[in-house]
């Protein structure tokens, strides 16, 4: 194989140096990228241009495929697929004739180096992108890092941790020979329902925004060298508030909220450079993401001035007429897709045939074409596929999983993990707890990883037993399994551990979700695993309840990619700590945590509720809405958008501004001064929001405008400023311009989304 590919390496840059006559401008490194599209771009029959526009599923991908899934099942199927009458054999020859631009699900380096090979021995040898869901390091292939998921990275608020793991990520995807991830997800979550919450960056568009723009640049760098790949935004858009909690059911959302809640990270992701994103699933407003014109024509490229190619998520175009019915058969669905804007296919068979009939029936214009081409191939000659179309498979292991990478992932860990109830039995005595009854689903399953992850090796996944094992090594630990699977756990089990419960001196319950993907339909948090609860599945809260009454001291711990509403636990239990989907080393992260080795930094980057029944339930809400509080039930959250303890406290003295008055097109500063008041030192997050207080149109009652990681020892007092720009106080009128009105604004600074935990002060617009 090796020579194989060695052999076409040396046809390739031949033939880009001896033909005299022709000049071969797209093999030549040295010319300017635009010259080399256009060369290449030239010389292309009309099959090939539409074949640059597809993509497929990897071979290996379809022959497991083939074994375990039946035709019928295609349909609703988003992880697995292969190509009925066709076999992977077909897939092959397609791909030797230039047909095929792109694949995914390709999950090693050598299925990616053979696919490789079999494009460059197509007539004008391009090579194809592969795509990826590295959402949480390159995890969803074996034998990489696994970084928590965006959900646990963004409660870190840290931004440089979030632009080193989308670096890092980067070199083990192109030592995998992957060059695109399907990543950042910057939808705003805004439904616990809906199973993908644990692949955003929460409810927040400030924070979403800000994670997303550094986790692009991280990915692309400048998008010119061997370690640089191409980001991803999407999903484009409205998905995260589907009507009822189903991945992919109807947005039906005003172009208000879609303008101020879910276009603004998008938008400034964009302006931070991604060059590719794809569309969503849901229809918005009634017209499919995938064939509105609106939104990859008018906004994206016509406002924001998008200079990539749109990719389609999962059979998404074909879902225009088999699912939306707003095209009367498939070929239809492709036209409309493309005439709205789309550049890539996701994925499989009937695209080129039909596509290549709607250019020849004159409908679609080459030159429509012609420019998703263009910009296909821009990114594959930047990316430098054309120069490095192959990775090396000996030098692979020593990118993957490094030592160094690997010290990120627990660090990043450590940081994400949020501690939301402690009534001071945390950080553990060594001394005082010395047997201790270790239970619960996620107790010693390589489910810690999270969602989009395959299942690593053993030895490189640190669950909680695991941990407890290593940093309190003298500790007695009695574990009761109880399965990884939560909807069938077995009542003698939970007897078990209620019984042993009694003779330990302290309880540690891990519950919550299951999320791993290949265990597809015993999910129960992840794509396409939503719910009408936000409760414990199966018998845990049995589990926690009948081990708590044991009167011995009794911690949860949560292991989720969506907000769980543990009521009874905050009300019975001395600690929960939330540690979301905390990757490869979550377990030790979590064991350092609950002894104190660790002191907790984390915020919720998302409101946990008390019950489904408070949907929509956000910090940044109208002020309206809980004008007329729940009759039975309270109105408060379980926990608040930005909340998060410590084992230190720390002080916040009163909001300084700089001005009292904002000058037109000035600035003003808002400072606080945070103090460590507790015996260790510690990382607080300083939150600050702002609310216009009369307006002409209703505002929310508080929307984070900036925030601070602030590394504080024990007694040390720092002040923390944030920069006030007009920009911020800007909104859309009743005729949907942007404006900044003139009146009182409050800015609030503190500890969490909470009036409790804010100071506040006033400034003018005049
Ligand atoms: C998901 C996308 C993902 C794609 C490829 C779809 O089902 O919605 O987020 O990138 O599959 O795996």
């Amino acid at each position: 194989m090796k020579k194989q590919i060695i052999a076409i390496g040396i046809a390739l840059a031949c033939t880009a140096c001896s033909n005299s006559e022709d000049k071969m401008i797209y093999k030549d490194p040295s010319s300017p990228v635009s010259e080399r599209v256009e060369d290449l771009l030239s010389r292309m029959t009309l099959e090939e241009k539409i074949g640059q526009m597809n993509q497929f599923v990897g071979v290996e991908h379809i022959k497991n495929a083939e074994a375990t899934l039946k035709e019928e099942d295609l349909h609703n199927n988003t992880a697995n697929a292969f190509y009925p009458g066709h076999t992977y054999k077909d897939l092959e020859k397609w791909t030797t004739e230039g047909l095929v631009g792109s694949f995914l699900h390709v999950l090693t380096l050598k299925e990616a180096n053979y696919l490789q090979g079999l494009a460059l021995q197509s007539r004008l040898q391009i090579p194809v992108i592969f795509g990826i869901d590295a959402i949480h390091g390159n995890a969803n292939a074996p034998d990489n890092t696994v970084y928590p998921t965006n959900i646990g990275l963004a409660s870190s608020f840290d931004t440089t941790m979030a632009y080193r793991i989308a670096r890092e990520t980067a070199a083990e995807m192109r030592a995998m020979n992957m060059h695109w991830t399907f990543n950042p997800n910057v939808e705003v979550a805004r439904d616990p329902r809906w199973g993908r919450v644990g692949e955003t960056y929460g409810e927040d568009p400030f924070l979403v925004g800000a994670m997303g723009a550094v986790t692009t640049r991280g990915y692309q760098g400048d998008l010119n060298s061997e370690n640089d790949v191409l980001a991803c935004v999407k999903h484009f858009v409205g998905g995260s508030e589907p009507i009822n909690g189903t991945n992919g059911s109807p947005a039906d959302l005003s172009e208000r909220t879609i303008r101020e809640v879910f276009f603004p990270p998008f938008e400034q992701n964009i302006k931070a450079g991604a060059m590719s994103l794809m569309t969503a699933h849901n229809e918005l407003n009634g017209v499919p993401c995938h064939s509105n014109e609106w939104l990859m024509e008018d906004v994206l490229r016509g406002e924001w001035g998008f200079k990539g190619f749109v990719v389609s998520d999962w059979m998404d175009i074909e879902h225009i007429y088999d699912v939306h019915a707003t095209a009367e058969n498939l070929k239809e669905a492709f036209y409309q897709s493309i005439m709205a804007g789309m550049d890539m296919h996701m994925h499989g068979i009937y695209w080129n045939e039909y596509v290549t009939e709607l250019v020849r029936e004159g409908r679609i214009p080459e030159s429509r074409i012609d420019a998703s081409v263009r910009r296909i191939l821009t990114m594959k000659f930047r990316l430098g596929l054309f120069e490095h179309p192959f990775a090396d498979e000996e030098k692979s292991m020593d990118i993957r999983l490094s030592p160094q990478h690997r010290q990120t992932a627990l660090q990043a860990a450590r940081q994400s993990i949020v501690l939301v109830k402690n009534d001071g039995i945390l950080p553990l005595s060594k001394d005082k707890y010395k047997n201790i009854m270790v239970t619960g689903i996620n107790a010693d399953d390589i489910n810690i990883l999270g969602d989009w992850s395959a299942p690593q090796k053993r030895e490189n996944v640190s669950t909680v037993l695991d941990g407890l094992k290593k940093i309190a090594p003298n500790a007695q630990i009695d574990f009761v399994d109880q399965g990884w699977d939560p909807r069938n756990m077995s009542a003698a089990k939970v007897d078990e551990a209620a019984a042993k419960a009694k003779k330990a001196d302290l309880n540690i319950v891990v519950a919550g979700e299951y999320m791993m993907r290949f265990r597809w339909t015993e999910r129960t948090s992840g794509e396409d695993t939503d719910r009408s609860d936000i409760d414990l599945v199966g018998l845990q809260n049995q589990l926690i309840q009948k081990v708590a009454q044991s009167g011995v001291p009794t911690i949860l711990i949560l292991i989720s990619g969506r907000p769980l509403g543990v009521e009874w636990a905050d009300e019975h239990l001395p600690a929960i700590i939330n540690a979301w989907e905390p990757g490869m080393y979550g377990g030790q992260a979590i064991a350092e945590i609950l002894y104190g080795e660790v002191n907790p930094s984390a915020k919720l980057a998302v409101t946990i509720p008390r019950s489904i029944g408070q949907t929509q339930i956000i910090y940044n809400h109208k002020p309206s809405q809980y004008f007329h509080p729940y009759a039975t039930t309270p109105s408060t959250p379980l926990y608040p958008f930005g909340h998060g303890l410590s084992y230190t406290t720390y002080n916040y003295s009163d909001v300084v501004l700089s001005k009292s008055e904002i000058p037109a097109n000035g600035t003003l500063k808002a400072s606080v001064k945070v103090k460590n008041t507790g015996e260790r030192d510690g990382v607080e997050i300083v939150q600050m929001y702002i609310r216009d207080r009369f307006s002409s149109v209703s505002r929310p009652v508080k929307e984070m405008k900036g925030f601070a990681r602030v590394e504080l020892k024990a007694g040390e007092e720092k002040e923390v400023s944030f920069e006030i720009t007009p920009q911020m106080l800007t909104f859309l009128d009743v005729k949907m311009h942007p404006v900044v009105e003139k009146g009182e604004f409050i800015v609030m600074i503190g500890a969490s989304s909470a009036d409790k935990d804010l100071k506040k002060a006033s400034f003018f617009v005049k």
